[in-house]
């Protein structure tokens, strides 16, 4: 009798009121609120699709056929469209023009097998730049932050507001290049995020230029994973530019997308370190959304696999 019970029950529980549970979670968790029923309706709708898209991942990874794991973040009520729509176009990388090359090539021997700068406090906290797309101004001032603490041991915010008010060379929320951060707080300085109003997810007007920081120099690293990881082992911290149209939905393990963009980027990344896990080569970095993505805000990226995800087309780096 009870297994006949308990065969009847899991055959007729729909999966709209399986997830009910989940979706309840996941409104609490993120603070949810929709403007109606409707609204309300189809974004479930969308979540439980995300649910199968995350379980059949999932599925996948546990074979071994995928190397990182999927999970619910805030993203989970948005369509893939509106994801990739949200991060804005995607852009061939060309910064040739904008800053010298770096003088390096090849791992001489000498860089150590793995780093992370987070283990001497070098990296600022994980941050969230919400519906602005301001990531490459989060990768760019945190290179910046960690050059800073390995020149004086101090760790500081910058504004991030300030360069979105200030700036002469970027598009606000619409998006922009490290490089032209550098370029805008080598001619018009920074400020220390204390000393600005807080961070707005919009440009208004610019309240005071910056005094620190002027006249810094910015370098491109040579493209490719090798010089990626002899700059980062031997100056520290640096942004880079990728291919995160599918991202949203990483929750751990090392992220590689065989289809992923090896051109094109519309994200903005602080690689803080790099190491193996599992036989993968990754890069450990720093996202800018917020500590309920990924593992406590960071992404493991493939390292070593064909620049995957145009990781080390258009890495920079401040010299302080
Ligand atoms: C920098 O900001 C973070 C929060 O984003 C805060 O926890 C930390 O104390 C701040 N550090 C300084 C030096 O102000
Ligand atoms: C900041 O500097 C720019 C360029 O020098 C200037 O046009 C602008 O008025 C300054 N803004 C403030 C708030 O000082
Ligand atoms: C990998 O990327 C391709 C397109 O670039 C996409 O169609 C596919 O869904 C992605 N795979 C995963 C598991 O997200």
């Amino acid at each position: 009798m009870g297994t006949i019970l308990i065969f009847v029950c899991l055959f007729f529980i729909p999966d709209a009121l399986t997830n009910t549970k989940e979706w309840t979670n996941f409104k609490e968790k993120f603070g949810k609120d929709y403007k109606s029923t409707l609204d309300e309706q189809r974004r479930f709708s969308i979540f439980q699709e995300n649910l199968k898209i995350i379980e059949a991942h999932n599925e996948d990874y546990r074979n071994g056929k995928s190397t990182y794991y999927m999970g619910v973040n805030q993203f989970a009520d948005m369509t893939q469209e509106e994801f990739i729509n949200r991060l804005g176009p995607a852009r061939n990388m060309d910064i040739s023009g904008h800053s010298r090359i770096m003088d390096i090539s090849t791992d001489d021997g000498n860089i150590p097998e793995s780093i992370d700068w987070r283990e001497i406090g070098a990296v600022t906290p994980v941050a969230n730049q919400g519906e602005c797309g301001s990531c490459y101004i989060y990768g760019a001032l945190g290179s910046i932050e960690s050059q800073h603490f390995l020149k004086s041991g101090k760790l500081i915010n910058l504004s991030v507001q300030q360069i979105l008010d200030c700036d002469e060379y970027n598009n606000g929320c619409i998006g922009g290049w490290p490089a032209s951060v550098y370029k805008q707080i080598r001619e018009n300085g920074a400020v220390l995020s204390e000393d600005y109003q807080s961070y707005q997810e919009n440009v208004g007007q610019c309240q005071a230029n910056g005094t620190l920081f002027k006249g810094i120099g910015y370098l491109s690293v040579p493209r490719n994973e090798n010089a990626l990881k002899t700059a980062v082992a031997t100056y520290g911290p640096v942004s880079v530019e990728i291919d995160a149209s599918y991202l949203n939905k990483y929750s751990g393990g090392v992220y590689f997308n065989a289809s992923c963009n090896a051109n094109m980027a519309n994200h903005v990344l602080l690689v803080v370190g790099y190491g193996t896990e599992n036989g993968q080569d990754y890069w450990l970095a720093r996202n800018s959304w917020g500590t309920t993505f990924g593992i406590e805000g960071y992404v493991k990226m493939a390292r070593n696999r064909n620049n995957n995800c145009a990781i080390a087309n258009a890495p920079t780096l401040p010299i302080l």
